[in-house]
């Protein structure tokens, strides 16, 4: 082995099992509503979360950004956690696409507490853009993977329902915490009003995400899709791979997690490298006790065949996934004991 890609779980590519589904997808044309492939997909992953209905859609943030236009309206504001995903890595869309204001909370590896978005709402004044949805992210990238407990969600999903907030999560990596958590995927899914899940991340499809909700809310980010241009024709051999990632890559994710934990408990192991508790896949390595840079460590990881990414002034960040093997982690094993094991 000469390299392993630990930069994010979105690197795998497409199993011959999974080619092999794409090919055979019966396709029709989706924009039309006929692609019977898409509306298997559809009817599945709503009965998965125990919502209305799904719409498939190219990427994360498609889905993301069309659950914000369906709960918000223009000159309002969607609070977040300040790590948010939609807020960091989203390019500004909620601003320039939707006309919404961001209201980022501070908290603890990315789940804000009650009180934070309560603290958030400003009274009803002419100075003040109202608050309308709260949108949460399970697992949360920027934080290291972690994931909510159902009593984290219970206790802050209800105290926004007060606060008369509508609610969106952010699932990109929801089947990470669903396998961490082993909890129902519809009790998880139940207090939110949408909830997006990607499929070319950990579950390993080269593309595509799904946005669940009511029938109402889906109609409208299906006529929100079509003007963004995100109406795919036969897409159905996209979201073939997607079902076949559902049948039998969901259930392994939890070996990604046992890889992240084995990577962490070598990283942690060297002078000067602290490490974000692990729960899922993602490992957060922080080097603030060592000499050499991030940048100066990502690029000595990659001449050596390991290639993560840097996250944040510190920090680089490793994932695993459906394309690193016991193999892989031993390989990077032996390069991080290389260049991390030498003094500070
Ligand atoms: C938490 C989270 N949400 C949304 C996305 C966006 O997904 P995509 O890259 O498919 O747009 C990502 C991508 O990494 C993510 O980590």
């Amino acid at each position: 082995m000469s390299l392993v890609d630990l930069r994010s779980d979105t690197v795998t590519r497409p199993t011959p099992a999974m080619r092999q589904a794409m090919a055979q997808a019966e396709v029709g044309d989706d924009v039309f509503g006929d692609d019977p492939t898409v509306n298997l997909l559809q009817e599945k992953v709503a009965a998965f979360f125990g919502k209305e209905a799904a719409l498939f859609v190219p990427s994360g943030t498609m889905a993301n950004q069309l659950a914000v236009s369906v709960l918000t309206e223009p000159g309002t504001q969607l609070i977040l956690d300040e790590g948010a995903h939609i807020l960091n890595y989203e390019g500004g869309a909620p601003a320039a696409l939707w006309g919404v204001q961001l209201h980022p909370l501070t908290s603890e590896n990315g789940k804000p507490k009650p009180q934070a978005v309560r603290g958030a709402i400003r009274p009803k004044n002419e100075h003040f853009a109202p608050a309308v949805a709260l949108a949460l992210e399970n697992t949360h990238n920027r934080a290291g993977g972690s994931y909510w407990r159902m009593d984290e969600i219970t206790a802050i999903t209800q105290e926004a329902r007060k606060l008369d907030l509508k609610l969106h999560l952010d699932g990109a990596r929801l089947w990470n915490a669903l396998a961490a958590s082993k909890l129902d995927p519809k009790t998880v899914a139940a207090p939110f009003d949408t909830v997006s899940v990607c499929f070319s991340k950990g579950m390993g499809a080269p593309v595509g995400s799904v946005l669940v909700g009511s029938s109402a809310l889906i109609e409208k980010a299906r006529f929100t899709r079509k003007r963004l241009g995100g109406g795919m024709r036969q897409a159905g051999i996209l979201a073939a791979a997607a079902l076949h990632a559902l049948e039998h890559h969901r259930k392994r994710l939890v070996e990604d997690h046992a890889r992240a934990a084995a990577l962490a408990h070598v990283l942690s192991s060297f002078p000067g490298v602290e490490v974000l508790p692990v729960e899922t896949n993602i490992v957060i390595a922080d080097l603030s006790g060592r000499k050499e840079t991030q940048i100066d460590m990502v690029e000595t990881l990659k001449e050596h065949g390991v290639w993560v990414v840097g996250f944040g002034e510190n920090r680089f960040r490793c994932v695993t996934h459906l394309d690193v093997d016991d193999a892989g982690i031993e390989f990077a094993t032996t390069v991080f004991q290389k260049v991390l094991g030498a003094a500070v």
